[in-house]
């Protein structure tokens, strides 16, 4: 499927579309970062190419998110939205298009596909039973069902597996079963749901998953599956559920992984309209264009059966290929909140460079789906090895004397073999690009950068530079260097945009790889700038301890259900009831914020000194992202005035005072002035 040929493709490209429950992480990260990698490069060369994504914003949690926090779906989702695309422009991930699924144009195509399936004859309904929450009035997915595990006895497990013993079961196995989101208990009801009837599509799709659109692997544990049988998938939900309403089926909603895939279409179509572009050339049946989707592991059932299934009998092309990565692990481990590696995008940018993580990335990716292990010293040694010990090097030890000797001007270039070494060792990585064999690639790359600092070792330009008469040799030297330097920025683009961009205005001309063989001789260059700092393991440090304290309490180690019924949420169900006398020991005074202090080191928490009536008390607080100290100081809040004194990393925490909100800029502190007095108990 390479295509060796210059001719120009016309290629569209997606990664999975994240839900719009929860802030991007590194894991995400892999996949978006993959997928422009490979999207850049396919740029670099020329093709006609767009990359598109787009917020998946339909489900049950979403629906239930919004209204705990007091707004509807649609304010949820674009807010949400708005802080996925910051933190995706943050590591330079350039979509063509970032949209929403809860578009006009998701629902035109929605129910475009749902009508062509239904008179295909692949759409059965039926009658199921499912739990029901009686308070809330609605259908309660496996996920939002707790209990005591049938087999071990644990207390407050979910509906379909016990975190305590790993068994596995039915919401009616547990014993004593509640709604999470409302704690009533629920009841079994019957309701007529519908299904689309993949088995009609076990041959086409035999066929399919052998065409070479899929990873050997993958398509190895297909046809596992298509030998087990397949399911009928389920694809209605009943209302509330925010989605889109099923056409003739009142109350009926489609499932949010039916219109999930659909927004890729739909994402594209958008594109199409703004720009022009012909979006029948890419998705009719016979297309010519090349289609590709990357995704994670865990979402190829969706992506490899039902989503190829759905556009084949709605007379769209498949996919040339679906791609799928593993998933991220940090150090060795499951990304966890307890131990700080649970990293979100943003707290990221806030410590280190997009670009180290970027080239790590890629000198650890293969084309396969093995799990990818971010161990985070290896990361630093690397990325100071390779980019700012290797690249960055050739070009800082040559450039000065270009720009102090000769007036910024290179001469011509005298290691014409090296050179062409080096322009040739394109169509090597080349290939590797193409295959996403990105750590190849990278290896590639760092050999040829092994290659240029040895020749700037063994001709010692700041030798040469003191001898007389020498000055020809020098800028000869340093021209060599500074055009191998050119050839593995161009090399990088894909990887360093912005690096690769920064050497574009240094050098003085774009960095163009179909032209790479014309080098740069008798040119100006501009004054060398430092291209990239090293990574510091204090930064990360620093990066680990913020992500401890990021983050609510839900939003843990199990963020994560492997059978992605439900989008995974960070939906904390109500607590558990209970009794007035626990109640009771809780001790709830006024307290008035007498100072309010930034504490060094820590990025949320403000260390507060409260009057509680009779005597001060240091409380830690994790509302900086809310509040200025100034703004807390002399205001009254309510604090818990009997909790057991905590030690934390900048100290000991007498109290916690209360707060309202989803987080970042919205936490409430209570109680504006209302008369109350520092001590008074609250009833
Ligand atoms: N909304 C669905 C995708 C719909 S596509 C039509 C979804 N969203 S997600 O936010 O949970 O995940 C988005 C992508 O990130 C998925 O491809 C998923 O596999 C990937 N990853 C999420 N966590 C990951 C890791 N820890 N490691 C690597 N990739 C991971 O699934
Ligand atoms: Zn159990």
């Amino acid at each position: 499927m390479t295509q060796a040929s210059n001719q120009q493709r016309d290629i569209l490209i997606t990664s999975a579309l994240p839900y719009a429950n929860g802030p991007i992480h590194l894991g995400h990260l892999l996949e978006y970062i993959q997928t422009d990698i490979w999207a850049r490069y396919q740029k670099m060369r020329g093709h006609n190419c767009y990359y598109v994504c787009a917020d998946d914003a339909h489900g049950t949690a979403i629906m239930l998110r919004a209204e705990r926090e007091g707004i509807t779906p649609e304010q949820l989702i674009k807010r949400i939205s708005d802080e996925h695309q910051e933190d995706f422009a943050g590591f330079h991930i350039k979509f063509d298009n970032y949209y929403s699924t809860h578009s006009e144009e998701n629902q035109y195509f929605s129910e475009y596909i749902y009508r062509q399936l239904q008179e295909n004859g692949h759409i059965a309904t039926r009658k199921i039973t499912q739990f029901f929450d009686p308070e809330k009035e609605m259908f309660l997915a496996d996920r939002f069902i707790k209990g005591t595990c049938p087999k071990c006895k644990a207390e407050d497990q979910y509906g379909d597996n016990c975190e305590a013993c790993g068994a596995t079961y039915t919401p009616a196995e547990l014993i004593n079963p509640r709604s999470a989101v409302s704690g009533a208990t629920p009841v079994e009801k019957e309701s007529e749901h519908y299904f689309f009837t993949l088995p009609d599509f076990h041959d086409f799709l035999a066929n399919w998953t052998r065409s070479g659109a899929l990873q050997p692997q993958v398509a190895n544990k297909l046809a596992e599956w298509l030998d087990a049988g397949l399911q009928e998938w389920d694809i209605s939900r009943d209302a509330p559920y925010f989605g889109f309403e099923i056409p003739d089926a009142p109350g009926k909603y489609f499932y949010v992984w039916l219109d999930a895939p659909i927004g890729y279409l739909a994402s594209f179509k958008n594109l199409c309209n703004r720009e022009g572009i012909d979006f029948e050339h890419f998705w009719k049946a016979d297309s010519e264009a090349e289609v590709y989707h990357f995704i994670g592991k865990d979402i190829i059932n969706f992506h490899a059966l039902f989503w190829p299934s759905m556009l084949h009998d709605a007379g769209f092309r498949t996919p040339s290929a679906v791609w799928a990565h593993g998933f991220v692990t940090v150090n060795g481990k499951k990304m966890s909140k307890s131990r700080g590696t649970f990293i979100m995008a943003r707290t990221y940018l806030d410590h280190l460079n997009p670009e180290y993580l970027r080239y790590y990335f890629a000198a650890k990716l293969t084309s396969g789906v093995d799990d990818m292990d971010l161990n985070l010293e290896d990361f630093a040694a690397r990325v100071n090895s390779d980019l700012v010990g290797k690249v960055v090097n050739i070009a800082s030890r040559s450039a000065g004397f270009i720009t102090k000797r000769f007036d910024g001007k290179l001469g011509t270039v005298t290691e014409s073999e090296k050179l062409q070494e080096f322009i040739d060792a394109g169509k090597e990585i080349e290939e590797f690009y193409e295959a996403r064999e990105f750590g190849r690639a990278m290896r590639r790359i760092m050999e040829l950068a092994d290659v240029a600092n040895q020749y700037v070792n063994d001709e010692q330009p700041w030798v040469i530079a003191k001898q007389e008469g020498q000055e020809a040799n020098l800028q000869a030297i340093c021209t060599n260097a500074i055009n191998m330097f050119r050839l593995l920025m161009t090399y990088l683009g894909p990887v360093l945009p912005k690096t690769a961009e920064a050497s574009e205005l240094f050098l003085n001309s774009r960095l163009d790889w179909n032209n790479r063989a014309a080098l740069l001789e008798n040119h100006g260059i501009d004054k060398f700038k430092p291209l990239m700092s090293r990574v510091d393991m204090a930064q990360i440090e620093k990066m680990l301890e913020a992500s401890k304290e990021e983050l609510p309490a839900a939003q843990g180690d199990n963020a994560k259900k492997e059978d992605k019924e439900e989008p995974a949420s960070d939906l904390e169900p109500l607590a558990d009831e209970i009794e007035f006398p626990d109640f009771a020991k809780v001790d709830l005074r006024v307290v008035k914020i007498v100072k309010a202090e930034h504490v060094e080191g820590a990025d949320k928490l403000l260390r507060l000194t409260l009057d509680v009536g009779h005597g001060e008390r240091n409380v830690f607080a994790g509302i900086k992202s809310a509040y200025k100290p100034e703004d807390l100081e002399g205001r009254l809040t309510v604090m818990v005035a009997n909790l057991k004194p905590r030690k934390m990393k900048f100290g000991v925490s007498e109290g916690m005072v209360l707060a309202a909100g989803p987080g970042g800029k919205d936490i409430f502190i209570l109680s504006p002035d209302s008369g109350a007095t520092p001590g008074m108990r609250v009833m």
